[in-house]
Formats: structure tokens, sequence, C-alpha cells
């Protein structure tokens, strides 16, 4: 599958369109094609209890689900700028559940795995491992 990184962080600009950030001020929108090619997004949508925050990602990935699941193929987030950052270190963990050793994430350093983004993640697999007694 071939990736449009300009539209993908296109998409993640609108959707910053839909934050709600009384807070902070500071709107992320995030955008990602799905494995079967559907387009997901998000924006991030803060709460008077801070840490309640959903980040651009949580309603992402709500979308991945309520549009009919899959795993992650291509990701970017992106400030009000329209900048690209970094998924925060929660969402990180987030994306890593959602993924598969075909997700690239548009990054401020580049196209990246998501094992570079977050190298030697603990996720499904080590609870199976565990499981199976195949752990350590
Ligand atoms: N934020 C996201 O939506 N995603 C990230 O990965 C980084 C941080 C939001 C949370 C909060 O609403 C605002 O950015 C400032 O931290």
């Amino acid at each position: 599958m071939t990736i449009d990184w300009d539209a993908l962080q296109a998409a993640a600009h609108d959707a910053t369109k839909h934050a709600y950030v009384p807070y902070s001020g500071y709107p992320v929108g995030a955008a990602a094609i799905a494995d079967d090619g559907r387009l997901v997004s998000g924006c991030n949508i803060e709460n008077a209890g801070y840490g309640v925050t959903l980040c651009a990602e949580c309603s992402l990935v709500s979308q991945l689900f309520m549009t009919g699941g899959g795993t992650i193929r291509a990701f970017v987030c992106v400030n009000g700028d329209g900048d690209v950052i970094m998924p925060c270190g929660r969402c990180r963990q987030l994306l890593f559940e959602h993924s598969s050793d075909d997700t690239e994430l548009l990054t401020v350093s580049g196209i990246r795995t998501m094992d570079e983004v977050l190298p030697d993640g603990f996720g499904p697999r080590s609870l199976e491992e565990y499981r199976r007694g195949t752990s350590g």
C-alpha cells in the first residue's frame, strides 16, 4: 500500500479544527490509514479534571474501532499549526496495541516503525507468552 503522507498530514491538521482545548490551548489532530485503506482521525478533548483529557490518539482509536477495527498501517499527529509532533508516551503504548510489523509513523525525525517509536514495547504478545510459559 502506498501512503500519501501529505494527504494524511492534511487530514490530521483538519482534525485539529475539532479539538476541545479550553485548558492548554494546544489543539492536536491525529490521522491514520487502517490496514484496509480506511482513513480515521481524531482530536484531543480536554477535561476540567486535567488527567481525564483524551489525547487525539484516543479518539482516533475509537474511530478505528467504530468503523470496523483492524490495525494501523500509517499514522501521523500534528499541532494546530499543522506541524508534526510526537505521540506522548501513553499514546505510543495505545498505538502499539493496534499496530503491526508494517506500521509506519511520520515523526519529527521522518518515517519510523512502531518499534523505533516504542522500542521493545509491552503488548498482547507479552501476555500471551506469559500464559504459554514462554516468557523470559
Ligand atoms: N496531546 C495529544 O492529544 N496527543 C499527544 O500525543 C500529545 C498531547 C494533547 C493533550 C493535551 O490536550 C494537549 O495535547 C497538551 O498536552
